[in-house]
């Protein structure tokens, strides 16, 4: 049978800050969805969350993109937001940015990845949730699973995998894709999405019979009145197993805490740390930004699990690691590179400031250069 898994992702709100979801809220959008369970919309749900966004992990056979499905999540986040509201919780309807459902929750606020495949007998899958960070986060694990033989050494044994993977590569700002081909053309794929605010990798496909792999939420900047609007705390699905990477070779891309955007104010630099459900809170400067992982399996069309792939000593290290990172990082204060550069941040109040002094810069009489010369100004991306 064919089953589709849409994970659909709110922050509509959170206890003392940008820090973690209330029960209360969770409560309401696991009504919502156990209803349309039961009018038979969707076949199972599970409901979780990483810090103060919400994931609402549905399974359905209506296929991507279906307003029924896409209208059920809205409604959860509405009801979610209601609570918020009532119990003052911090930026309540956060994520929320249209009052009325108009059959896509696409372009709306929440973050969308979802994916239709033919359920094999066995369809184990993991899905990653991050706060604090932005899509892009998502690239250097899913180059590591899908295009590095040293993180997964299916690559090279498995012969269903062994003939690579297609990289669907999303431009943000322009708002067009490509599709690259690994192992060839490996050096292009790296050379666009070490750019991660900007060419993100969405989807990834088997070679061969071009099955689909991989789905990353990437709605929300797609956008919303054609403007970049940025760090959207991000999911990522992934099929395990028998032609995809093991379990154990999607957990291991984690295993080095990178640096990622989005940490404290959408505007600093900070490594990624792969947590247990139960410590999925951002606490330290609003972080570090955190990952969770939950593994399923679906069988006719129903969740099995999860398992919570994080709460396991074998990333005692990398959570170390990442700490260290953490005080390394942020001792550097409001300096780059800890902080975004202005361009790319998302509470961005620096050209504000500039417009404040412009009449006080005067002509530095001794320094060849000014707007004639090449140097661009820190503000001139803007
Ligand atoms: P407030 O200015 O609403 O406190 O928000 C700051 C902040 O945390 C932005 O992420
Ligand atoms: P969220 O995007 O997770 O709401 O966080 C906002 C923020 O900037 C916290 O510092
Ligand atoms: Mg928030
Ligand atoms: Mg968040």
């Amino acid at each position: 049978m064919k089953v589709t898994i849409s994970v659909i992702k709110a922050d509509i709100g959170s206890l003392a800050g940008h820090h973690v979801t209330h029960p209360d809220t969770m409560a309401v959008a696991s009504k919502v969805l156990s209803q349309a369970k039961k009018d038979g919309i969707i076949g199972d749900f599970y409901i979780t969350n990483v810090g103060d966004d919400m994931e609402l992990i549905m399974t359905h056979t209506r296929g991507v993109y279906d307003s029924k499905v896409h209208e059920v999540a809205w409604n959860a986040f509405k009801e979610a937001t209601k609570v918020a509201q009532e119990l003052g919780l911090y930026a309540a309807g956060q994520d929320l940015l249209s009052d009325s459902f108009s059959g896509n929750i696409r372009g709306m606020g929440p973050g969308v990845a979802e994916m239709e495949f033919e359920e094999r007998k066995s369809e184990p899958i993991a899905i990653f949730m991050a706060d604090k960070t932005e899509p892009g986060a998502f690239n250097l694990p899913v180059y590591k699973m899908f295009a590095d033989p040293f993180n997964t050494a299916g690559l090279v044994i498995d012969p269903l995998m062994h003939v690579g993977f297609n990289f669907e590569i999303l431009d943000v700002y322009e708002g067009e894709s490509v599709t690259l081909s690994s192992p060839e053309e490996l050096y292009d794929i790296l050379a666009l999405i070490g750019t991660p605010s900007r060419y993100i990798v969405r989807k990834v496909f088997r070679r061969g019979d071009d099955e689909q792999a991989t789905v990353v939420t990437v709605d929300r900047l797609n956008l919303i009145a054609g403007k970049y609007v940025g760090k959207d705390d991000p999911v990522l699905i992934v099929r395990l197993q028998h032609g995809f990477p093991a379990l154990g070779e999607a957990l291991e891309a984690f295993s080095f805490p990178h640096l990622v955007a989005g940490w404290m104010r959408g505007s600093h630099y900070g490594p990624l740390m792969p947590v247990s459900q139960r410590d999925a809170r951002a606490t330290r400067f609003d972080g570090p930004p955190r990952l969770i992982g939950l593994g399923f399996n679906i069988k006719d069309g129903k969740l099995v699990g999860p398992s919570d792939l994080f709460d396991d000593p074998a990333f005692d290290e990398t959570r170390r690691t990442a700490n260290i990172v953490t005080e390394y990082m942020r001792r550097h204060g409001p300096f780059m590179p800890h902080r975004l550069e202005p361009s790319e941040m998302e509470y961005t109040t620096l050209p504000k400031i500039m417009e404040r002094l412009k009449g006080r810069f005067k002509k530095a009489e001794d320094v060849k250069g000014g707007k004639e010369s090449k140097h661009v100004n820190e503000t001139s991306s803007d």
